[in-house]
């Protein structure tokens, strides 16, 4: 099970876009995936969720003392084959605050007891720099940083990388799998200064795919689906089809499991 966290505190550049399509494209490819949504504001539930169709949510396996849930319990099947989702919550806001040294791995033991495990657990990090994205860093294996192409690039990366020195040392495994840069526009000044920039901090951890600027990224969620169903010949399908494969080819996997294992079936 690869556990990989996309985290940066700042808002607006790329979280939640990344870790739904990411995680849809790799179900698409015959990967089991479970995605975590971490974040208060529930941008991702909302993506594949209508707020009726949700009793239990991750509230309810982390916070409090009794009477939780376990993360078994906590999940929906989304329209998409191999897809879960656990909704987030606005009480998630409260672990930023008050959780002891012990309940930061709770998410961590959520996951190790799930009883039949994913291939991959995608976690939508909150927009805060605060317990609950420590947790993530805690239970997560790889981080995916996205960079919004625009002024000041780097603005929060070193608060980021400070979290994540942190967490490093009970959990020395996590690193930073790739940067991603998104929101590019290939005209603009600004991008190709932002993606320099980028580059001289983080050089070949920085991801060959850009994520361009896609209208049809935005307006996806609102008909809860993801970019390859919303608009499938768009820009924003091709990059993160590409950041999918990207992915896959660092972590030295297959990039279509459900091929490859009707091949082996086949002879
Ligand atoms: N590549 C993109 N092109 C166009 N709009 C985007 C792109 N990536 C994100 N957005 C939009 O920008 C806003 C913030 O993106 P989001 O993924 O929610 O960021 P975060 O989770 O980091 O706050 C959303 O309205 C989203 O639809
Ligand atoms: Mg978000």
């Amino acid at each position: 099970m690869k556990t990989i966290a996309i985290a940066n505190q700042k808002g607006g550049v790329g979280k939640t876009t990344t870790a739904v399509n990411l995680a849809a494209g790799l179900a698409i490819r015959g990967y089991k995936t479970l995605l975590i949504d971490l974040d208060s504001q529930r941008n991702t539930t909302q993506t594949y969720f209508e707020p009726e169709q949700i009793t239990v949510t991750l509230a309810d396996v982390l916070v409090g003392h009794d009477q939780r849930i376990s993360l078994d319990e906590a999940r929906y099947a989304t329209h998409i084959e191999n897809l879960d989702l656990v909704p987030s919550h606005i009480r998630i806001a409260m672990l930023d605050q008050m959780v002891t040294l012990q309940e930061q791995y709770r998410l961590k033991e959520a996951l190790n007891s799930l009883p039949d495990p994913y291939d991959f657990v995608i976690l939508d990090c909150p927009h805060t720099l605060g317990l609950t994205l420590t947790q993530a860093l805690l239970a997560s294996e790889h981080i995916v940083v996205p960079i919004a192409a625009e002024y000041y690039p780097l603005e929060g990366v070193v608060d980021l990388q400070e979290t994540i020195r942190a967490a490093r040392q009970p959990n020395p495994r996590v690193s930073v799998l790739g940067y991603l840069v998104t929101r590019f526009h290939q005209r603009k000044r600004i991008c190709a200064e932002a993606l320099d920039k980028v580059k001289e901090m983080f050089g070949d951890k920085v991801f060959e795919t850009l994520i361009r600027d896609n209208v049809s990224l935005q307006s996806a969620p609102a008909y809860r689906q993801s970019i390859y169903e919303h608009a499938p010949k768009s820009f924003g399908s091709e990059d993160y089809e590409n950041l999918t494969e990207e992915m896959l080819s660092r972590l030295s996997m297959s990039p279509h499991l459900k091929l490859v294992d009707n091949k082996e079936a086949h002879g």
